[in-house]
């Protein structure tokens, strides 16, 4: 599956727009400065092991890769600014503000979240997967990074800064502002494939609980780990008074919890018929990833 991510890494370029107009150019290079800064691209791997796992092909599962990426990098530059977690370090280089200044960094979070649709609407996209299924997919894309998810999890996010919140309240934000786009990754996999209900959510709930891991480990690592690790600040969200449940229950806990979610995303992948031992290698990995 690393051949898929080296893929995306190569093909995610040739979605992007380009514009003879010097102001424009500007745009489109602060939005591939972000986009092409090195991301570990966990979210497009899902959708492209999911899209395998189902029977689906991987060139067919691509523009959707790559449109929710564009997404995922968004979310990123949009969280960085100073209206939000104000962190000047993202992909081990300056963030885009720092670079590009605030304005600009606002229009390229814009311009990749626009041109993800146009992505995943693209002749490319109809080509290899039809048109019902990239209308499904958008649909799925729109409603996982909108206002009841990524975008509602940021807002309970930013709410919950300086406030002692419960446990409860923390997976509801998590599971929006980090689930929701690895449940998109993993329907979108999915839909690729044709996938039938039964797989669908069972994708859901394998992603459920690996984006709740994924989100305690990020908050784990802001403590323990190191800015040349991780390629961004640690201790922003302490800076920040973010609440986290590295913050309400410790490290140890969290460390136990994010071993139960890790059981139970496993767990999930019981019902597929093919070979599973790839997306249960990746979720023991992000429990145990240092970056
Ligand atoms: C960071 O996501 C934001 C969170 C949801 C914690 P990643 O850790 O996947 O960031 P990149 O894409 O590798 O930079
Ligand atoms: C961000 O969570 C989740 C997003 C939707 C971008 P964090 O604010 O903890 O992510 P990092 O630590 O800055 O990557
Ligand atoms: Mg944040
Ligand atoms: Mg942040
Ligand atoms: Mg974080």
């Amino acid at each position: 599956m690393s051949e898929f991510t080296e893929k995306v890494e190569s093909e995610l370029l040739s979605y992007m727009p380009e514009s003879e107009n010097e102001d424009v150019k500007k745009l489109l290079e602060s939005m591939k400065y972000s986009l092409m800064a090195g991301g570990k691209r966990v979210r497009p791997y899902l959708v492209g092991a999911f899209a395998r796992l189902c029977g689906g092909s991987v060139e067919s599962a691509m523009p959707f890769a790559c449109a929710l990426e564009m997404i995922h990098t968004y979310s990123l530059i949009h969280d960085d600014l100073p209206c939000m977690d104000n962190d000047d370090l993202r992909r081990g280089k300056p963030t885009n503000h720092k670079v590009y200044g605030e304005a600009t960094a606002l229009l390229a979070g814009n311009g990749l979240l626009t041109h993800a649709f146009e992505t995943i609407l693209s002749e490319k996209a109809v080509s290899l997967n039809g048109y019902e299924k990239c209308v499904k997919a958008g649909r799925v894309l729109a409603q996982c990074a909108g206002a009841d998810g990524m975008l509602g999890g940021q807002m309970i996010d930013l709410e919950s800064e300086g406030k002692s919140v419960t446990a409860e309240h923390l997976k509801t934000m998590d599971n929006k502002k980090t689930g929701a786009l690895m449940i998109a990754a993993a329907k979108l996999g999915c839909i690729s494939a044709g996938a039938g209900k039964e797989q669908l959510e069972a994708a859901e709930e394998y992603a459920e609980n690996i984006g709740l891991t994924f989100q305690i480990v990020d908050d784990i690592l802001d403590i323990t780990s190191t800015a040349e690790e991780l390629g961004k600040p640690i201790g922003s969200d302490n800076a920040n008074e973010k609440s986290t449940y590295a913050a309400l229950l410790g490290l140890e806990k969290c460390r136990e919890l994010s071993r139960e979610l890790t059981e139970k995303a496993v767990k999930a992948l019981e019902i597929f018929e093919n070979d599973t031992t790839e997306l249960r290698n990746f979720a023991y990995y992000l429990l145990e990833r240092e970056n």
